[in-house]
């Protein structure tokens, strides 16, 4: 039996322990170490955001934990198999940086060609590739060559095969690259229907607003090593500030406000801003582009935080 799995019944759906990958170069120039001593664990049904430059080591990362890449160092275990062997491989779907596809196939038939060759067949192919289309909001372009299809509409028929077969684990390395905020916003709605459904997501972007999001943690790579990992609320949480967002409230209750938070200045409490909250500009450009209103907040998002 594996270490990851000695002790919990529900092993993490990922264990990295100790990964180093280092890549041979071309013409005897030595060797490029990618990633170093890197370690990181994604409990199952968590929504595992890796961020970091370009070249820090992401989508070799990711790799290694669907085993297309094999660790030079370390070790890569998959719901406590090693990620080398195929049988973790079929819980896994993967949606590549650049995902390459058949021009000459259809929506439709792309779909079930990836679908075949997991394994399914007839109705209940058909079934999911229906249900697939309509999650990914594809089914206008469903009978268009691929040939045809804009980058964002690559990237939701890239989504939609990487979850085809039902995998408990969806590797997405950037799945919003190209896409535009509406598209970018189902995405993310796409992902968060994953995780309502117990599945387990690591992904990567370089747009961090949206890392923020929809991931529970996040680990920062630099230069193919772990720099900063933990759960994302309490990693941008300031601890010292506290937000109470009022609605409509009347001039008298701020003065009332301002003068009890000065009765008690000799606790140190200090009332350090008071004002509207900004709306973001991915919420404004999707306000003005969809007929939605464009100061309304997202409650949810609000809800708690602190700025
Ligand atoms: N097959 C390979 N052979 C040689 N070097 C490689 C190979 N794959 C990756 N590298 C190198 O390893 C480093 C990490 O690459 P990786 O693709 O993992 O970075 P990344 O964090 O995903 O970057 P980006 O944000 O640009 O996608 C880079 O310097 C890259 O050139
Ligand atoms: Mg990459």
């Amino acid at each position: 039996m594996t270490k990851a799995s000695e002790h919990t019944e529900n092993p993490p759906a990922v264990v990295v322990s100790g990964l180093t990958k280092e890549f041979k170069l071309p013409m005897r120039a030595g060797r490029f170490r990618a990633v170093e001593d890197l370690s990181l664990s994604v409990g199952e049904g968590e929504v595992y955001g890796l961020i970091g430059p370009n070249g820090s080591g992401k989508s070799t990362t990711m790799k290694v934990m669907l085993g297309i890449v094999r660790p030079t160092k370390g070790s890569c275990e998959v719901f406590g198999m090693s990620s080398n062997s195929s049988k973790s491989r079929r819980l896994v779907g993967y949606l590549p940086e650049n995902p390459y596809f058949y021009k000459h196939l259809t929506g439709v038939e792309t779909l079930r060609f990836y679908g075949e060759l997991c394994g399914l067949r007839g109705g209940a192919l058909g079934k999911k590739i229906d249900q697939l289309l309509d999650m990914v909001g594809l089914q206008d372009a469903a009978d268009r060559r691929l040939g045809g299809y804009s980058k964002g509409m690559l990237q939701r028929i890239g989504l939609a095969q990487a979850v085809i077969h039902d995998p408990k684990l969806v590797v997405l390395d950037e799945p919003t690259a190209g896409v535009d905020p509406q598209g970018s916003r189902q995405i993310r709605d796409f992902i968060m229907d994953l995780k309502s459904r117990g599945i387990t997501v690591v992904l990567t972007s370089h747009l961090l607003e949206q890392v923020q999001e929809v991931c529970d943690r996040v680990g920062i790579i630099s230069k193919g090593r772990m720099v900063r990992e933990g759960r994302l609320d309490e990693m941008v949480a300031v601890e010292e500030l506290t937000e109470i967002v009022l609605k409509s409230p009347s001039p008298q209750l701020i003065d009332g406000i301002r003068e009890l938070v000065a009765k008690d200045a000799d606790s140190g409490a200090e009332l350090v801003r008071v004002g509207h909250p900004r709306t973001t500009l991915e919420r404004l450009f999707i306000a003005a582009t969809s007929g939605a209103e464009a100061g309304k907040i997202d409650n949810e998002k609000q809800e708690g935080g602190t700025q």
